[in-house]
């Protein structure tokens, strides 16, 4: 008795087609897939580097708004603005030792910071604390529709006012 193995039959047509058509389709998704990597690098190697930043210039509002002999804060800008008898001004509200939000105090008329005890006259003069530098002058300036505006990256001398 021959013990004889049953070879495998050869696979009918429909079946065959169907694996071709199973690697054919395979190969297509990782030629779309690879397609599809090259063009995100392309893209992305494409694009400019760019880092976008808010604008440093900021609308400060209507000078009406400013009382004479008001210190006002925009925690937001970061900036106050100084409406003197001799007009308007900005500075720079954080402070020059490590960075922290001043503040002004009524009670004392005096820009103070909360974090090291440095204080500053409303002319951002230093007069107490490890504050190295005064807070600075910003441009500040009126435009066309009569708004306060500053330009938080650009430092000037003192006693620049804008008068209106
Ligand atoms: S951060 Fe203002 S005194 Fe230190």
């Amino acid at each position: 008795m021959t013990d004889e193995k049953k070879l495998p039959e050869k696979p009918e047509d429909g079946e065959a087609i169907h694996r071709r058509e199973f690697f054919a389709r395979l190969g297509l998704g990782s030629l779309g897939i690879a397609g599809l990597g090259t063009a995100a690098f392309a893209y992305q190697f494409l694009s400019p580097n760019v880092l976008y930043e808010p604008s440093p210039v900021v609308d400060m509002g209507k000078p009406e708004s400013y009382s004479v002999g008001s210190v006002t804060l925009n925690a937001d800008a970061r900036v106050f603005v100084v409406h003197s008898e001799e007009g308007f001004f900005a500075l720079n509200a954080v402070c020059t030792h490590l960075g922290c939000l001043t503040a002004w105090k009524e009670e004392q008329k005096q820009i103070a910071c909360p974090c090291h005890g440095s204080k500053f006259t409303r002319e951002g003069v230093k007069t107490d604390g490890p504050a190295p530098k005064p807070l600075a002058w910003l441009r500040m300036w009126l435009n066309e529709d009569g708004s306060l505006l500053v330009d938080r990256s650009t430092e000037i001398p003192p006693k620049q006012f804008v008068r209106v």
